[in-house]
């Protein structure tokens, strides 16, 4: 572990990272509590992964048995895996511990032959910014996340509320497959968010989404494309990445999203992720003003990324 002889560690450094066990709640518990979970998605265990093959909580354990660092580590299918919950308690900052958690992922990663590692923070998090650059991850893409609370009244009335969008909206079908996958290329978008994880769309996720019929393109009069892809959908809450360059197709999948969600009697909440300059992020930044949507971050969110192969 990397210390400075006028740094030393409050304690002894013999760090040790290991699976979580039932005896580390309430160790875990207190370092999600002096994270300050609301600024960094902390989430121990992490949430919401519900697909998730494979899940383990490690831990970092200093010398005296003090859990001093946790991260959680999923493998959300046989080539990519997910980090989040990383902290460590301010006490231990600064000493090299995120790393070791870092480096401990990445060697269970290459040992469940992973493909790809990422994990999400906010931009203006300089902590993980430079951990990331310095294991050689890199970023991809600066993305925000809104959401909007949409009540039993409100869903009654997006029911009987008549669309204003002017695209056409269509449900995906197998064989726009290829076309949709290389628009989504061609704008250096091939990731999108399942359950809190983002996740290459590839042609097999493309596939697996038009099937469960949670793909919709919009096409507007002047040729202008929107892509939006729901990643979960349960009673009370849907997720949805949204893409595109063109403001009015934007606009028409965000109703479709609403009255989608307005399905529900009893209420829900809709999440959408984009990129930081696609339209729709400035349609939602305008609502956030007008108090209907909400930013879930204070700052954008920068997706990092590890290849493990080639
Ligand atoms: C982010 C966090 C886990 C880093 O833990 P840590 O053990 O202090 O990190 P490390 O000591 O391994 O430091 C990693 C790098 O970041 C740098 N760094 C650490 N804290 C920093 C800070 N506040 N500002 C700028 N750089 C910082 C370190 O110097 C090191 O870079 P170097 O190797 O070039 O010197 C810790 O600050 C934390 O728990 N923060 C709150 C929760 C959080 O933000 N989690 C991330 C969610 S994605």
């Amino acid at each position: 572990m990397k210390r400075t002889q006028d740094t030393p560690l409050p304690s002894d450094d013999s760090i040790v990272i290991r699976d979580a066990e039932p005896r580390d709640g309430g160790g875990v518990d207190a370092l999600a509590r002096a994270s300050n979970s609301r600024r960094t998605r902390l989430g121990l265990p992490s949430e919401g992964l519900d697909e998730s093959l494979h899940r383990v909580l490690r831990v970092a354990e200093a010398a005296d048995g003090l859990v001093v660092g946790a991260q959680a580590y999923d493998q959300l299918d046989r080539g990519q895996c997910w980090l989040s919950g990383l902290a460590v308690l301010p006490s231990y900052r600064k000493h090299g511990i995120a790393g070791l958690l870092l480096q401990d992922a990445v060697t269970l990663a290459r040992r469940d032959r992973m493909r790809t590692l990422r994990y999400v923070t906010e931009t203006t998090n300089d902590a993980v910014h430079q951990l990331s650059l310095d294991h050689g991850l890199r970023p991809r893409g600066t993305w925000l996340d809104f959401r909007r609370d949409l009540d039993e009244a409100a869903c009654s009335l997006g029911r009987n509320k008549t669309a204003l969008g002017t695209a056409a909206i269509v449900r995906l079908q197998p064989s726009d497959r290829l076309r949709v996958l290389s628009l989504l290329s061609a704008s250096g978008r091939t990731l999108f968010v399942h359950s809190g994880a983002w996740r290459t769309i590839d042609d097999a996720a493309l596939a697996a989404a038009i099937e469960r019929e949670a793909a919709f393109f919009a096409r507007s009069g002047v040729g202008g494309w929107g892509l939006a892809i729901i990643g979960a959908q349960r009673e009370d809450a849907i997720e949805a990445t949204m893409y595109g360059p063109d403001p009015a197709c934007a606009k028409s999948l965000l109703e479709h999203l609403r009255s989608l969600a307005c399905e529900s009697t009893e209420g829900v909440a809709l999440t959408i992720h984009t990129p930081q300059d696609a339209p729709v992020a400035g349609l939602l930044a305008t609502a956030v003003r007008r108090g209907e949507w909400h930013a879930v971050t204070e700052n954008p969110l920068r997706v990092w990324e590890l290849a493990l192969v080639g």
